[in-house]
């Protein structure tokens, strides 16, 4: 088992707050209570994110920086979680405004640092539209995007199945099945980020 060290670095509300250091960066976009934040915390084996029962606790962008034996050191960013019912249009906007900012960034000679993008959507409900808005979102970025389907230890076998087509229908490509409960994925979440990590860097 790879070793992984990982450590929280800074929290921005706007593009003046982001880190200095320029790292490659791999961007967790989801709604509000979805699972960024408990995912970060089971991919690193440690408590470095905070979580929450209670949606809409992550209004900042955290930056955490990831290093695992053997790859290359890099930022994951937890987005503000999106489609918070009770933040409404409010919220919404907050997070349209910092993930422009987030993902219309150039670094070090002209490239951004983001390598790509992962929706997480919560498993039990596929297709809501706010998942459905974020994922075309993401696909005008231009940055590479791919998603991850949280809370699997939820479902029963046949639910599983189930879902796991309309996902796959909704997003038109593969699905990535993950429960941070009993550690399903993972392995193959680290996979996907190596290989994000190694494609070349593209402007903004
Ligand atoms: P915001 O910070 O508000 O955007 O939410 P978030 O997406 O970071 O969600 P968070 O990780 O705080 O998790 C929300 C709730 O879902 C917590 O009660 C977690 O324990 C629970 N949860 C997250 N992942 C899983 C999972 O894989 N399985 C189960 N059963 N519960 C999960
Ligand atoms: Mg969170």
């Amino acid at each position: 088992m790879a070793r992984v060290t990982a450590s929280f670095i800074t929290s921005a509300a706007g593009a003046g707050g982001f880190p200095k250091e320029e790292l490659p960066e791999i961007a967790f976009v989801g709604r509000s209570n979805v699972g960024k934040s408990t995912l970060i915390n089971s991919l690193v084996k440690a408590t470095v994110a905070r979580t929450s029962a209670a949606p809409g606790k992550t209004r900042l962008a955290n930056f955490y920086r990831l290093h695992r034996d053997g790859d290359t050191p890099f930022f994951l960013v937890d987005l503000p979680g999106y489609g918070y019912a009770r933040g409404g249009r409010e919220t919404a906007a907050e997070f349209n405004l910092l993930a422009d900012a987030y993902f219309n960034r150039a670094g070090r000679e002209g490239f951004s640092p983001v390598r790509g993008a992962l929706l997480l959507v919560d498993s039990r409900h596929p297709g809501l539209d706010a998942d459905r808005r974020a994922w075309e979102w993401l696909e005008s970025t231009g940055v590479e995007h791919a998603v991850l389907a949280t809370k699997l230890d939820k479902l029963t076998r046949a639910e599983r199945q189930r879902h796991l087509r309309e996902l796959e229908a909704h997003h038109q490509g593969p699905v990535l099945p993950l429960s941070a409960v009993s550690g399903e994925g993972l392995d193959e979440l680290w996979k996907l980020i190596a290989s994000l990590l190694r494609r070349p860097p593209l402007p903004p």
